[in-house]
């Protein structure tokens, strides 16, 4: 069963952007969405870029190194359809952002 575990403060990322954080061997995308708080895993399935560092535009991000195209709510690429990254579960505990691993 997936375990809550700390993955950074509500104050370290703010609206409109991602951070990458490593937790045990995962490397996970954390991303704002106006206040809502959402994680998928940071590794782009075309060439393994790193999807916490891409572009936020709403609730797609935009890899940084070929523009493939993410719903960070749902892991779903939208640049090819049979394509799809880990989505985990996020809740926020006073000003502590968990992530279910
Ligand atoms: S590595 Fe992400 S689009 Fe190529």
């Amino acid at each position: 069963m997936a375990e809550y575990r700390k993955a950074a403060n509500v104050k370290d990322v703010s609206s409109g952007s991602g951070m990458v954080m490593q937790i045990d061997d995962k490397r996970v995308a954390l991303f704002n969405v106006g206040g809502n708080f959402y994680a998928i895993d940071n590794t782009c399935k075309h060439r393994g870029g790193p999807l916490g560092d891409g572009e936020l535009d709403g609730t797609t991000v935009i890899c940084p190194w070929h523009g493939w195209q993410y719903d960070v709510t749902s892991g779903q690429c939208k640049t090819n359809p049979q394509v799809c990254v880990t989505r985990y579960d996020v809740k926020v505990e006073g000003d502590e952002i968990k992530i279910a691993l």
